[in-house]
């Protein structure tokens, strides 16, 4: 076992705070692991991005987040950037173990009666053949309705917190509605984003149409890849330093994130200068 390989923290990266909700749970989870966070601001959004841009923007970052980080496993906390560039990094970096995020369309769509699941994500994800590959795998009888709500992924960043319960329940209601309509008995949440919205969502389906997320699949998928590499424990649990890319201040909205996640802010063009 080296105790010098296990201390180093395991890294959660998404475009910007959606991934956040993935690195408290498995914080939770783990107590005994050191953890960091990267929002890509400066490359935000990563919806309309094609693939070859995305696997490009990521193979960059992470050339500068390795040496400075040095991270044991890196879990990409992005639905956007796991269909899009997860084979490609674990290609260009074979020396750290990639967990990717991707939306939950196997319980769906195996548990569905009405043999239509719903998924909700951005252009990006819902136009990789991904989804749709992976229900006919699970669930030939099954099709997959794909919404792209790249309004919603805006919303949650810059706005959601500003706003009351009240009106995140009246942005959201029209995509829950529109899979009603269309006799979908699930909306797999398929952008991490829209974590933060998941109590409205379940408010919102009620009993009829069930809400899935992949919270505990990829807490689950990291602790399990930790323990089979002998990388599992080994930090303090400490606060994680959360590194934002792009130029500017944190401000308002990510300091107050950092209380609510308890993170400690790096400006990550602030050190190296280098835009990514
Ligand atoms: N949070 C990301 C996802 O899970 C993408 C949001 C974006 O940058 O478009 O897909």
């Amino acid at each position: 076992m080296n105790s010098g390989t296990n201390e180093r923290p395991v890294l959660f990266l998404d475009s910007g705070l959606g991934g956040l909700p993935y690195l408290r749970h498995f914080r939770e989870r783990n107590p005994g692991e050191d953890t960091a966070y990267v929002a890509d601001r400066r490359n935000f959004p990563y919806g309309p991005k094609d693939k070859d841009a995305l696997s490009a923007l990521l193979f960059s970052l992470f050339s500068r987040l390795i040496p400075l980080v040095r991270p044991k496993l890196a879990v990409l906390a992005c639905n956007t950037a796991s269909v899009s560039a997860l084979d490609s990094l674990r290609k260009a970096f074979p020396g750290l173990p990639f967990v990717g995020t991707v939306p939950a369309v196997k319980p769906a769509v195996l548990n569905s009666r009405s043999a239509l699941a719903g998924v909700l994500g951005t252009e990006r994800t819902i136009a990789d053949e991904y989804i749709q590959a992976l229900a006919r795998k699970c669930n030939p009888a099954c099709r997959v309705m794909g919404v792209a709500a790249p309004e919603l992924v805006e919303f949650v960043e810059y706005a959601m917190n500003s706003v009351s319960r009240a009106e995140r329940l009246r942005v959201i209601k029209p995509y829950v509605e529109q899979f009603r309509a269309a006799g979908a008995d699930s909306i797999v949440l398929g952008c991490t984003h829209f974590l933060f919205l998941l109590d409205e969502f379940r408010e919102l389906a009620g009993e009829d149409i069930t809400v899935y997320d992949s919270l505990s699949g990829v807490s689950s998928r990291a602790e399990s890849l930790l323990s089979r590499q002998g990388l599992r424990g080994g930090g303090t649990g400490g606060r994680p330093r959360c590194f934002l890319t792009g130029g500017g201040e944190p401000g308002a909205a990510w300091e107050k994130l950092a209380g609510d996640f308890d993170l400690s802010l790096v400006l990550l063009d602030g050190i190296s200068g280098e835009p990514v």
